[in-house]
């Protein structure tokens, strides 16, 4: 396999991977472990972050840089840069397990699309891309299902992220299998001005919700999308954690409000907040829906298709 060549010589693998939002999120009574179990489903959508990988110098060690899509109003000073970045840690991961010698290191390049904090998955998305880009440069041939028990190890949204397409995902959302998605949905995506924090999200879930049964397979939705049927889907969003983020976050309400009043054909809390999800049945249909929130004073609005695909290298 060929790798691009940097202007320094170097070889350069760059990989795109896809923001997530689910379509249904049960959760129930946390595990033993603080885990709490979860039936949901995934859908990848148009948003991405790009993740590039060079060779190090000799001597030169791990580094991580991250720029800015102007297009989305990332926070930057919001991704960590030393060793709690996942993108970091997925590459130390990989190396570890190939047994890779201390000096094969690389320069990593976090180019973000996808809000930060925003229950988007925008920090698995780089986990997930920082495999795939590792596995090309140097030729790993990791087997796909080392790479998916890698990527669970790191969070429980990242092998969503190297699958993409729609995925029932179950354990503590780690495990995932694909689902016949029949449709080309259109959501616009709500960004909000200030992140959440998913274990205060769900830490509020617990106060809520004391015992919180076992969560269930969603067939309706799941019927929904294997017919491509909108207004069903519309019916059977559903999302467990909504009311923990909007008890945390009582202005998001508004904004639901506005995204109903606009015309979505329903409003959904992207995972744990506080980003807001309004369906919409067309790409014309989501820019009459953007031009209505656009009236209303919203700002961060992006028109995304969805099903994308997971985590795929876009240059070598
Ligand atoms: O797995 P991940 O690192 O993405 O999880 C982030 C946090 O979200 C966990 O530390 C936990 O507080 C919460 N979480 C949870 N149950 C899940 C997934 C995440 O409680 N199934």
């Amino acid at each position: 396999m060929s790798a691009a060549r940097t202007e320094r010589g170097g070889r350069s693998v760059t990989v795109r991977a896809p923001a997530k939002i689910n379509l249904h999120l049960g959760v129930g009574a946390p595990r033993p472990d603080g885990f709490h179990p979860l039936v949901t489903v995934y859908q990848a959508v148009g948003l991405y972050d790009d993740v590039t990988a060079v060779d190090a110098g000799p001597g030169e060690g791990w580094s991580l840089e991250a720029t800015a899509e102007e297009r989305v109003a990332v926070d930057l000073a919001a991704v960590p840069l030393d060793d709690s970045n996942l993108a970091l840690r997925a590459a130390r991961l990989l190396a570890e397990h190939h047994a890779l010698p201390d000096d094969r290191a690389a320069r990593i390049t976090i180019h973000k699309g996808i809000p930060v904090a925003g229950g988007l998955a925008g920090g698995s998305a780089d986990a997930a891309a920082t495999l795939v880009a590792l596995d090309r440069l140097w030729d790993l041939q990791t087997p796909d299902d080392d790479l998916l028990a890698l990527a669970a190890r790191l969070g429980s949204d990242v092998p969503f992220a190297l699958l993409g397409g729609t995925a029932l995902g179950t354990g503590r959302g780690e495990l995932v299998e694909p689902v016949v998605d029949a449709g080309g949905w259109w959501w616009l995506v709500v960004e909000s001005d200030e992140g959440l924090s998913t274990p205060s999200v769900y830490r509020r879930f617990d106060d809520l919700v004391p015992a919180a049964p076992a969560p269930q397979r969603p067939d309706a939705l799941l019927a929904a999308l294997a017919e491509g049927d909108v207004a069903a889907l519309a019916a059977a969003l559903h999302n467990d954690l909504a009311a923990p983020a909007l008890d945390l976050r009582p202005d998001l309400a508004a904004t639901v409000e506005d995204g109903r009043a606009a015309g979505a054909l329903a409003v959904l809390l992207s995972g744990s907040g506080p980003t807001l999800l309004l369906l919409c049945s067309s790409m014309r249909h989501a820019h009459e829906v953007h031009a209505t929130m656009v009236e209303r004073g919203h700002r961060r609005l992006t028109a995304v298709p969805a099903p994308v695909a997971g985590a795929h290298v876009v240059t070598y």
